[in-house]
């Protein structure tokens, strides 16, 4: 739905030049909610707005729907445009306009009659929930409204992707989760594909099925989630499991957090583990949380005796994730 090849992009800043994008290329399929993430200046929102042709990459090509986004000028970009709906952090909503109006502004702009505008922005205010807050103006209504009525124009035209430009920063923990839902409930009934950024790496294991990891403009790692779980060397799977608090070295025992995807999380390994090998296993903690879909499990666990490497060895042998804190 999404492709992006070779895409560089640099910005000069006085006399340095900037390479905001250095050489990225990225699939994302039909269907998919697709996070990037990376710090701050890694040209995330460079990324986005390439997709949208808000920027025009230096070289490289857009597709979006099997159409070339990079190829197009005038009033073939601005029709392919409306196949894709932003959101921001910010909102970016008309403080003149009531939600109702800001929802029928994309409408108006793309020359929809006034009875089938009107009709249109009815179905979008039930579809983000909103319809009692047709004729509020933007500053009467809370972060998470706003956030839905940036939502509900954004889909104004039927687009096939959505793009969100760390569109849950400025809410707060429940109302992310409120828009968060909303938004995988939107990809779902809808098939929309959804790119978006963030710096919460909550919303990543939240909601999205595939992610990518920016830095200084190159795409360093991506992949479906449950891929990335399961390598050991992945950034972003490292920074899904931060180190738990409490573990401690100990010269005696090995404490290790062991993470079990899908169905392994049912096979009763550690019995083994003590049967075949000579150590003593301890159980410090564990949980289970869906990310990406998923069920994923984690133990935190102590081993003590003399074949706790061979153990070690055995478990990653098995395909699990075995990080261990000494
Ligand atoms: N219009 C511009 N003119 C000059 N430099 C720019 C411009 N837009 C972006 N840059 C630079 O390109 C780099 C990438 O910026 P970008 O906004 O894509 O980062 P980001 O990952 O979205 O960061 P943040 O998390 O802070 O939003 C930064 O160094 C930024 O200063
Ligand atoms: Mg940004």
């Amino acid at each position: 739905m999404i492709k992006l090849e070779h895409l560089s992009k640099s910005f000069t800043d006085g006399a340095s030049e900037i390479h905001a994008l250095h050489d990225v290329s990225l699939e994302i399929g039909p269907g998919q909610i697709f996070g990037v993430v990376g710090a701050s200046g890694a040209g995330k929102s460079t990324l986005i707005r390439c997709v949208n042709r808000l920027e025009t990459p230096d070289c490289g090509r857009v597709w979006v729907d099997d159409e070339e986004i990079t190829a197009l000028e005038g009033k073939d970009l601005r029709r392919a445009r409306r196949k894709i709906g932003m959101i921001f952090q910010q909102f970016n909503l008309l403080s003149q306009r009531t939600a109702s109006e800001n929802i029928a502004y994309p409408l108006e702009l793309a020359g929809v009659q006034k009875t089938e505008r009107e009709k249109r922005v009815r179905e979008l205010l039930s579809l983000v929930g909103l319809e009692e807050k047709a004729r509020a103006y933007p500053a009467q209504l809370s972060g998470g409204q706003k956030q839905r009525v940036g939502i509900a124009r954004a889909l104004a035209n039927n687009p096939k992707v959505l793009l969100s430009d760390e569109a849950t920063s400025a809410l707060d923990p429940g109302t992310t989760e409120s828009i968060l839902s909303l938004l995988k409930d939107l990809n779902q009934r809808l098939g929309l594909t959804i790119l978006l950024i963030t710096h919460q790496m909550e919303v990543v294991k939240n909601i999205c099925d595939h992610a990518g990891l920016l830095e200084d403009g190159r795409l360093v790692e991506s992949g479906a989630i449950s891929d990335l779980i399961a390598d050991p060397s992945s950034r972003l799977s490292r920074a899904f499991f931060p180190p738990p608090a409490g573990l401690r070295a100990d010269a005696l025992a090995v404490q290790a957090v062991i993470t079990f995807l899908g169905d392994a999380a049912e096979k009763p390994i550690l019995a083994g583990l003590v049967r075949q090998f000579d150590v003593d296993v301890n159980i410090l903690g564990g949980n289970i949380q869906q990310i990406g879909g998923k069920r994923v499990g984690q133990l935190q666990v102590e081993f003590k005796g003399g074949q706790t490497q061979a153990a070690l060895a055995y478990l990653r042998d098995l395909g699990l994730r075995v990080e261990v804190y000494q």
